[in-house]
């Protein structure tokens, strides 16, 4: 008998072709996606879920499917799953790296340019009937060449925004819990710095640190406080990294000039505070969101799923001493 392959959101056709190969499935073809009451039904009797990042994925989601084996996320952040939990049931939890690092990287680029250069301001300035004429001082902002990039979080894609800032002749500084090695920062010309002066001396802070309780309102009102006055902000990572009531504090009063979001505390809502400023370019998780990029990220979830279903070992297992357990 085929395994039992739930898939809890509507998905590109090609990886849909890859599991229907591998099994029986539970295909939620929607945009919508499931309650937790909805998702913990069904989930009974699956071997693999794929799954994705609006999907809460608990213990009491994984104590409903009896004989689960993989989970199998649609994104290379996993924070909507209990790893802990699904390591101790000797569940393989599996994400999508590396796919998503140079389609990511250039939206975070494009936030900087937009916050900036006030892109999206000046669309609803022209829109809504405002423009008489060239004018002197019309939404000047910030130039981004020449300035410096602080980058929080180098991994991949701290590493992309690097690369994009090197053709913008920006000055790169970083900082993260692990320093890279003097050659890999050679190469990507970048300068390890504290996170004080990372705040302090960057025009631009830009943030790609994974959600963890240490990472959870990593930038705070106290934080702000050391960034510059015409500092900007940009976040693709996750939102509950920065505290969105002291960023609205923080834009309200000049403290810094403008910040770019991606992602949001309480995703799909934002603040209202937020809402009603016009320093701040607010897009809707769109990060990954190209269409070759989703493609695949699709594709490879159904690709670690069906291998751990033949038993093989995943490519991108983030609980990997499960492994070790067999
Ligand atoms: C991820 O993959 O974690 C992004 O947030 C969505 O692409």
């Amino acid at each position: 008998m085929k395994p039992k392959i739930l898939v809890t959101k509507h998905i590109y056709p090609a990886a849909i072709d890859i599991l229907s190969a591998a099994g029986e499935l539970e295909y939620n073809d929607s945009s919508a996606g499931l309650t937790a009451g909805e998702l913990r039904t069904a989930v009974a009797g699956a071997r693999a879920v794929v799954c994705q990042l609006t999907d809460r994925i608990d213990a009491a989601f994984m104590d409903s499917g009896t004989d689960l084996k993989v989970i199998a996320n649609v994104a290379v952040g996993f924070d909507n799953i209990d790893i802990a939990a699904a390591t101790a049931r000797g569940i393989v939890v599996t994400n999508t790296p590396g796919v998503l690092t140079d389609t990511t990287a250039d939206l975070a680029f494009a936030l900087m340019l937009a916050a900036s250069r006030r892109v999206a301001e000046a669309d609803r300035f022209l829109r809504a009937g405002h423009w008489r004429q060239w004018e002197i001082d019309l939404m000047c902002g910030h130039d981004i060449h020449g300035h410096t990039l602080g980058i929080l979080g180098f991994g991949r894609i701290g590493h992309g925004m690097a690369k994009r800032a090197r053709g913008f002749e920006m000055r790169v500084i970083y900082h993260d819990m692990i320093r890279a090695e003097p050659d890999a920062e050679r190469d990507a010309g970048v300068t390890y710095v504290s996170m004080e002066t990372l705040l302090r001396e960057s025009d631009f802070v830009s943030v790609h640190v994974p959600l963890t309780d240490e990472t959870r309102h990593l930038l705070d009102a106290a934080t702000f406080a050391l960034m510059k006055p015409t500092g900007v902000l940009v976040n693709t990572s996750r939102g509950p990294v920065v505290d969105e009531n002291a960023l609205a504090d923080a834009l309200e009063s000049g403290q810094i000039a403008s910040a770019g979001l991606d992602v949001f505390e309480n995703e799909p809502a934002v603040d209202p505070r937020l809402l009603a400023l016009d320093n701040i370019v607010l897009l809707p998780h769109i990060g990954s969101a190209s269409i070759n990029t989703r493609t695949r990220m699709c594709t490879i979830a159904a690709e670690n799923a069906t291998a751990v279903l033949n038993g093989e070992r995943p490519s991108n297992p983030v609980n990997p001493e499960v492994f070790k357990r067999t």
